[in-house]
């Protein structure tokens, strides 16, 4: 694809990238799907795109019309970046304490931000999102997290170009935030081949890994139990930021400047191959390190990068 008429039409057709030397065990190997190569960095360009088509299509969004989403982060900056090229107005909702990296890529792209007290994460986010959208009902919310257009989005987009890439598959592997990304890509791999295992990583609860959510935190996504979540997860695996940070690391290694949600998947993996004779591990990563330089994540210690992760939300 050498020339596009429009940066819209870059979402998506990630590659997909082999790093089996990080496999623990030699008859596993591991893949990764590079999401940040998206124009807005990420795999929410993704859902940011077929969410507004939807509203679009279903007569939702007029022309200039506003829009307002809690996020923390990726879902933002996609929406932001497609409102912007679309003409439309966002207001996005995030957390107080997030890192000045988001804030001032949202306003790159134009979009408003208000504030959620910092204390209350994601979830104090979406409460006040929604208070705003029953205020406000003129103003559209799509609401990721109980959008079916974003769990199509992976069975349409993101499930597709990973069986025509590796048809071989036996595992997908990845985290879970709104769940969509495991919804879809797992129902499509399953489809075709319904041995494929699909496991989802989750940081424990009370803790954070920027963009993951532990489903016993207090909120299940709408989309999960909708799209029956529970039977299509074969496993879920917990992997704290400890962790997350040390396979962050790694992918560096071999050249992979990801987000620390990616060495959270690549953990994952490394123990789903620990865990298996042989086989093929497909995993996502949900965007580049870019947003997540001023963790100190690659350099720093460890245990003052945990604590800094702690304290300040980097999605
Ligand atoms: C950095 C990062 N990792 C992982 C995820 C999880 O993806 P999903 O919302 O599709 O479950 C997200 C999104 O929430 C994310 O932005």
């Amino acid at each position: 694809m050498a020339l596009v008429s429009s940066v819209l039409d870059l979402i998506g057709n990630t590659p997909l990238v082999e790093v089996s030397e990080l496999s623990p065990n030699p008859a596993v190997r591991i893949l990764v799907k590079l999401e940040g190569q998206n124009p807005g960095g990420s795999v929410k360009d993704r859902i940011a795109l077929a969410m507004v088509e939807e509203a679009e299509k279903e007569g939702q969004l007029a022309p200039g019309a506003t829009l307002v989403e809690p996020s923390s982060g990726n879902t933002g900056i996609g929406l932001a970046l497609v409102c912007r090229v679309k003409g439309y107005h966002l207001k996005v909702v995030l957390p107080a304490n997030v890192s000045e990296e988001r804030r001032q890529l949202l306003r790159a792209f134009g979009a408003e931000i208000i504030e959620s007290p910092g204390a209350e994460g994601s979830n104090g986010a979406v409460r006040l999102a929604n208070r705003i959208h029953e205020e406000h009902p003129e103003w559209v919310y799509l609401y990721q997290y109980a959008n079916q257009a974003n769990p199509k989005a992976h069975y349409e987009g993101t499930g597709p170009e990973i069986w025509r890439d590796c048809p071989e598959v036996t595992h997908f592997v990845a985290g879970l935030g709104t769940s969509g990304t495991l919804l879809g890509v797992g129902r499509f791999l399953k489809e075709r081949n319904p041995k494929v295992q699909v496991w989802a990583v989750e940081p424990p609860a009370g803790e954070m890994v920027d963009g993951l959510r532990n489903l016993d935190d207090g909120y299940i996504p709408p989309i999960f139990l909708e799209l029956g979540g529970p039977e299509l997860l074969d496993r879920k695996t917990m992997i704290g930021p400890r962790q997350s940070i040390e396979w962050t690391r790694r992918l560096a290694d071999v050249g992979i400047f990801a987000g620390i949600s990616t060495g959270a998947a690549l953990a994952g993996a490394a123990r789903c191959a620990e865990q298996i004779d042989e086989g093929t591990i497909v995993i996502v990563s949900a965007d580049g390190g870019w947003k997540y330089l001023s963790t100190g994540a690659w350099t720093d210690d460890l245990d003052v990068v945990v604590e800094r992760a702690r304290q300040t939300i980097y999605f």
